[in-house]
């Protein structure tokens, strides 16, 4: 990558998406440069999902990379998204995370906007006994709330600063889709929220997520109660550049314990059984048979269904080595009562303080603390091979997160000089 003199300041390792120099995760420099080319770039991000703004009036807070934005659904029904900034000084014009408002109003000045983000009014406009208030020419068309271009797909809505970025259907591309209509294509019901912050760069978790190889390794909880192993039948499937992906696997297909003894993994030394086993009892939801799934969308978000525990994960830089994590946690309208309970009883197996995933609280700050001040050396992902590819019967492998770098290469303009062999 080159600086505004023309410089080469960064340069990747020439094994390309296969390594990640550590130089990434904490130059300032680095992070700068992904505000503007990554969250103010050709991407779609996630925002909210429709149901969080159900009723006309409605608005909800989101950012995009360290913007606050503000998405609400106009009195036509329309979904508008805007930049939450006070066209005057600047000021957060929504407070809340959510609401529900007839107009957008700043409490600073009380500027007020329609709900698509247009000034419709400003406080003594006119001046008082003749003299003050705005110049003739003034002109409220000229200042508005900045526009976000917002779409939805599945009951989510996505929002980008760019008219470039094609859409949403062309960005996710056909190998994604179908997974996507199978998990949120039917109206949702948003079962609870919330959110952690993380002391780590934030794509420390977008590999994170992307990471099938540690997540029957760090995860024991997954390994030791047959959640989640990589010895079941699974395999990942990657977007048609290699951004996004699915990892998937079946519990009923789980082979030997031979691989975990002989790796001598911590998760195969126990022996363990649940005193509340309901804990994983699930019920079979769908015709293929996959109880576990993780599906990435680049660059900051994921779906996943562990058993019947459906999330979204969704995350956003809030400095070099800071994230901050937000989970949803889902069911569908169609739900019996027995079904919602079900699901709320298997979310602790996940979010902040889950059985499965506290340890990704703090794993990514290991890898944050163990590569400070560490330039010239760099992650090593040969996992599966090299290459950018699919991996249809296997999870062992880094072929998903090699995908991400590819990804976060391209928008940022690192020159990468992957070797051309491909997984097998
Ligand atoms: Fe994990």
């Amino acid at each position: 990558m080159q600086d505004d003199s023309g410089r080469t300041r960064h340069i990747w390792p020439v094994e390309g998406a296969a390594r990640a120099p550590f130089w990434i995760f904490s130059d300032p420099e680095i992070y700068e440069a992904e505000q503007q080319k990554i969250f103010r770039g050709s991407v779609w991000h996630f925002l909210c999902l429709e149901v969080d703004v159900p009723n006309a009036g409605d608005y909800r807070t989101a950012t995009v990379g360290e913007t606050p934005v503000i998405v609400t659904r106009g009195d036509d029904g329309v979904i508008h998204g805007m930049v939450n900034r006070c066209a005057h000084k600047g000021a957060l014009v929504c407070l809340k995370k959510h609401d529900n408002v007839s107009r957008l109003t700043c409490v600073y000045h009380a500027w007020t906007y329609k709900l698509d983000g247009s000034l419709e009014a400003v406080a003594f406009r006119n001046g008082l006994r003749g003299q003050g208030g705005m110049p003739e020419d003034f002109d409220v068309d000229q200042h508005r709330l900045q526009k976000l271009r917002v779409t939805t797909f599945c009951g989510m809505v996505f929002g980008t600063f760019s008219e470039e970025t094609p859409s949403i259907e062309t960005y996710l591309g056909p190998a994604m889709t179908p997974f996507i209509e199978r998990n949120l294509g039917r109206p949702l019901k948003v079962l609870g929220t919330h959110s952690q912050i993380i002391h780590n760069n934030w794509k420390l978790y977008a590999e994170n997520l992307r990471d099938a190889y540690h997540a029957t390794l760090l995860h024991t909880f997954y390994t030791t109660f047959k959640v989640n192993r990589l010895d079941m039948d699974g395999g990942i499937m990657l977007s048609e550049k290699g951004w996004h992906h699915i990892s998937f696997a079946r519990r009923a297909h789980l082979q030997e314990d031979a691989e975990y003894g002989a790796a001598k993994v911590h998760a195969a030394k126990y022996n363990s059984s649940l005193a509340g086993p309901e804990l994983i009892r699930a019920w079979e939801e769908f015709e293929d048979g996959i109880t576990h799934s993780i599906q990435t969308i680049f660059p900051t978000m994921c779906i996943q269904f562990t058993l019947n525990s459906l999330a979204i994960r969704f995350f956003a830089p809030r400095g070099v080595d800071v994230t901050e994590l937000n989970w949803i946690f889902l069911g569908y309208e169609r739900d019996t009562a027995e079904q919602t309970e079900m699901r709320l009883i298997q979310a602790n197996l996940t979010g902040a303080a889950g059985l499965v995933s506290l340890e990704d609280g703090c794993i990514n700050e290991f890898v944050q603390r163990g590569t400070r001040r560490s330039p010239e050396a760099a992650s090593f992902m040969e996992m599966g091979g090299r290459g950018v590819v699919s991996v249809p019967a296997s999870r062992a492998t880094e072929a998903s997160v090699r995908g991400f770098w590819q990804g976060y290469c391209e928008i940022m303009g690192f020159d990468t000089q992957p070797r051309a062999e491909a997984a097998e």
